[in-house]
């Protein structure tokens, strides 16, 4: 493999948690960000993993596809990985919660009923860091800007990540799938680089060019 050539690991999507055979809880993510990350590695000659969850995207060109539902299966399958990966870019919306109980049969309306969650695994924050290794997450805040960055730099702490990407959602701004967006690329060093009105494929190149001279 070339010197220049890294193995790169992506998520995208959501992750489902079924709640009977017929209904789960997810969220509105559509995979596109990670799907366009993956393609920009590939682009750019690396050699591509990509952990989905369920997305209605074709996966790119000269990308391996691992397709998962669960927050579980996620966790499963990366630590199914084998050998070194330079570069994590955690892009999936994983669920942070999933019914206590997946019922073995339809639940029944007639009875009503109200759903328990818990936890799931952090999933980046579990996965030991390897020697010289780039992690890069992604955070989906509400509110005001300034304490959007806020709440994402506490995330590059607390995941142990290199640089986080954040997105937000305000009444005029919606993050979910294509079109122009605002993004800001925040470092664990402080740096900040905004990215304004940009579709996902051009920050999606972007943040590779970035993520290839972090690991020079
Ligand atoms: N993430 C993860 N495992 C989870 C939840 C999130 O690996 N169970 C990753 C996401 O892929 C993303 C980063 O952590 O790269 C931040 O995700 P986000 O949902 O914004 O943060 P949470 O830790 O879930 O915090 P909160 O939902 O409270 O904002």
């Amino acid at each position: 493999m070339k010197k220049d050539r890294k193995r790169i690991l992506v998520t995208a999507g959501s992750t489902i948690e079924p709640i009977d055979p017929v209904r789960y809880i997810s969220n509105f993510s559509t995979g596109l960000a990670g799907y366009e990350i993956a393609a920009a590695c590939a682009e750019r000659g690396h050699k591509v993993c990509l952990i989905s969850g369920p997305s209605s995207i074709v996966p790119p060109m000269k990308v391996k596809v691992v397709h998962v539902s669960t927050a579980r299966e996620m966790m499963k399958a990366i630590e199914g990985l084998s050998g070194k990966i330079d570069c994590i870019v955690m892009a999936a919306a994983v669920c942070d919660f999933r019914p206590v109980k997946e019922a073995k049969r339809k639940i029944k309306t007639k009875r009503g009923f109200s759903l328990n969650l818990v936890r799931n695994p952090d999933i980046i924050a579990g996965i030991k860091p390897e020697k010289e290794q780039i992690r890069i997450g992604f955070a989906l805040e509400t509110g005001k800007i300034e304490n959007c960055r806020k709440k994402a730099l506490r995330k590059i702490r607390k995941k142990g990540l290199d640089l986080i990407v954040l997105n937000t959602k305000t009444p005029s701004l919606d993050p979910f799938g294509a079109g122009r967006k605002d993004f800001a690329l925040l470092w664990k060093d402080g740096r900040e680089k905004r990215l304004k009105g940009i579709t996902k494929k051009a920050m999606a190149r972007i943040l590779v060019e970035e993520a290839e001279r972090m690991m020079r």
